[in-house]
């Protein structure tokens, strides 16, 4: 059904900071962050913005996928730290690449790539569309309080990309959200209106870590198993999984429990931390470029975060 992946790209920014450099920041210790988590160190920005990542993850995705520019009918990216509101981050792309199609972007925080995937997917059903490029990209650095040890040790920055086409490969797909800022929240610049007299709150991602934690495990075990029945096959007909890498411990317990072995799963967390909409699109870059994957294997792609939301789908490579 509907499409298949032709290429991927993936971009993070030069700059690399250890959990020992974080110590120098706050109060924590490599030890903690490692087992805890399972990050050894994450890129950061120094003066790349998340619609730069984007362009390059784009332009790496359109040399795999061996198209050009004129050939991409539509871009979308997801991202809750971009710079600029206007123009949006793909719209960066579209203007960077030469491309004249439409492109705009979406927000479903750390789900946020598969949500523009199961979109793009939509408007290739309906016709019209040859080529369309997905991206997720993040600064997160830029909305991390820097003093809070509970968040700063976790996020990194970085860019994916997939150009998707006509296909057969899209299986099966689900979405979830549930909206509530209780577990997670981003706020945004609360601007300086001298009428408006509501809360201004910082805008600094706020994560409840453990309510997180749960509702992470029991989405990517549910989804997962519900997107496979949906397409017709058995767990153990999953080839790879590309979680969204948040903590190794959900990526150990979703194994664990889906019974899917860890060799199976792309895990890239110890060197980029959690990219947000980023994550999952970076993994399956690494995935296409390791040479694992080959044509027909069956693809698990899942991810969860604020919204809350989370998004699962299958994919025949
Ligand atoms: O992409 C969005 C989705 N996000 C996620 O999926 C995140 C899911 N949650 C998690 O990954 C984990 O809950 C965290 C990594 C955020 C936290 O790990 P935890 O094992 O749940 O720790 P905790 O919040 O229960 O805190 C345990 C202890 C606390 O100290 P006390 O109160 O027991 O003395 C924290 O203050 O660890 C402390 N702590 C730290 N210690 C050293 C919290 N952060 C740190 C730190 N270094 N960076």
């Amino acid at each position: 059904m509907a499409i298949k992946i032709l290429g991927t790209g993936s971009y993070v920014p030069e700059k690399i900071v250890t959990n020992d450099d974080l110590t120098k920041l706050v109060d924590t210790s490599d030890e903690w962050i490692v087992q805890r988590v399972g990050v050894k160190e994450r890129h950061i920005s120094v003066n790349e913005t998340a619609a730069d990542f984007a362009i390059y993850a784009a332009k790496e995705a359109l040399e795999s996928a061996g198209i050009s520019a004129e050939e991409v009918d539509l871009i979308i990216a997801a991202s809750v730290s971009a710079d600029s509101v206007s123009p949006t981050v793909a719209g960066s792309v579209q203007a960077a690449i030469g491309a004249s199609c439409p492109a705009f972007d979406i927000n479903s925080a750390c789900s946020g790539f598969l949500f523009a995937l199961d979109t793009a997917v939509s408007y290739i059903m309906r016709g019209g569309i040859r080529n369309a490029i997905v991206i997720g990209a993040e600064r997160m650095s830029k909305i991390i309080d820097w003093t809070d040890r509970s968040t700063c040790v976790i996020f990194g920055d970085g860019a994916g990309a997939a150009v998707v086409t006509p296909g057969d490969g899209y299986l099966a797909s689900k979405l979830f959200t549930s909206g509530s800022n209780e577990v997670i929240e981003i706020p945004s610049y609360g601007g300086d209106s001298p009428f408006f007299e509501g809360e201004k709150k910082k805008p600094y991602a706020f994560m409840d870590g453990q309510e997180t934690f749960k509702f992470a495990v029991s989405k990517m075990t549910d989804d997962v198993k519900l997107v496979t029945e949906e397409a017709g096959l058995r767990l153990e007909d999953i080839d790879h999984v590309v979680p969204h890498q948040a903590n190794i411990r959900i990526i150990d317990f979703a194994s664990k429990r889906l019974k899917i072995p860890k060799e199976k799963f792309v895990v890239n967390i110890e060197r980029y931390g959690n990219t947000s909409a980023a994550s999952v699109a970076i993994a399956l870059d690494e995935l296409n470029k390791s040479g694992r994957v080959k044509r027909g294997d069956i693809v698990a792609m899942s991810a969860f975060g604020g919204g809350l939301s989370s998004a699962a789908c299958i994919i025949k490579w």
